[in-house]
């Protein structure tokens, strides 16, 4: 069975991606930092039948990373690594002029050291599996001005071209920072808790994830709105 680690597993687009690769028959290594959302979580997959790990930790530690990966190569290597945790640096989002440095900081150490940090532990297990994928999950916001998404916006463009300089770097695997568009989820409600417009359920997304591990087109960025048409 292939394995996967996905990062921030435990609730919105991580927690949806988890439960369509268990129902595909991935094996899956599960990280969020509270245990017993994680837990919950890797217990309501066990209905498909496939081996899933909750590690709980925090991305930011070294030690977390290593662990992640060891469970990994105990399922019997990594074939995908997603990197999907995610901080916006401020909750609510407020304005450059008023972003607290160390928010930004924080940002740019989960969305962008974490996640080249996790991609360097997994890479010889990646590179060994014959199918090796990371994932890397973007916003419009690395590429759009949107007023108060300046830090989190600027951790994601960061992110996209790390993947973008990792696709060209290891032409052995496939390497996509996938836009999701806007989710219902506990981050978005915590970037703009005022925004009470509906969003689509994480789990609509999902397919587009589906779509890009069916076809394995060439490592890039691609956008969730373009690979779902004509795929719901
Ligand atoms: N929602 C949107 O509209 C939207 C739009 C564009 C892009 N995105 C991106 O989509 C991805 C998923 O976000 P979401 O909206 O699904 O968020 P979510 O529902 O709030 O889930 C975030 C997940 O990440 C975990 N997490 C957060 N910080 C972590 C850390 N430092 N270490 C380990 N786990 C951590 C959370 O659990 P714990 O809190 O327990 O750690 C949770 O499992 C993110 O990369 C986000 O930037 C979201």
């Amino acid at each position: 069975m292939p394995v996967a680690i996905i990062t921030g597993a435990s609730k919105g687009l991580g927690r949806a991606l988890a439960e369509a690769l268990a129902a595909r028959g991935w094996d899956l290594v599960l990280d969020a930092r509270t245990a017993e959302v994680l837990q919950e979580t890797a217990a309501g997959l066990q209905t498909y039948g496939t081996r899933v790990m909750a590690v709980p930790g925090d991305v930011t530690d070294a030690g977390h990373r290593s662990e992640l990966v060891a469970a990994g190569w105990r399922l019997g290597g990594v074939d995908l690594l997603v990197s999907n945790a995610s901080a916006l640096g401020a909750e609510p989002l407020v304005r450059l002029d008023e972003l607290p440095l160390q928010g930004l900081r924080r940002a740019l150490e989960v969305n962008v050291i974490a996640a080249l940090a996790l991609v360097q532990e997994a890479l010889p297990l990646l590179r060994a599996s014959g199918a090796g994928t990371v994932i890397t999950v973007s916003s419009d916001a690395a590429s759009e001005a949107y007023e108060t998404w300046g830090g989190y916006g600027a951790s994601k463009a960061a992110l996209d071209h790390l993947s973008a300089v990792l696709g060209a770097e290891e032409p052995g695997l496939r390497v996509w920072a996938v836009d999701p568009g806007d989710m219902a989820t506990d981050l978005y409600a915590a970037a703009v808790p005022d925004d009470d417009d509906p969003r689509p359920a994480p789990a609509s997304v999902v397919p587009a994830f589906l779509r890009l591990l069916d076809e394995r087109p060439a490592s890039g960025r691609y956008g969730a709105p373009s690979l779902l048409e004509g795929r719901r």
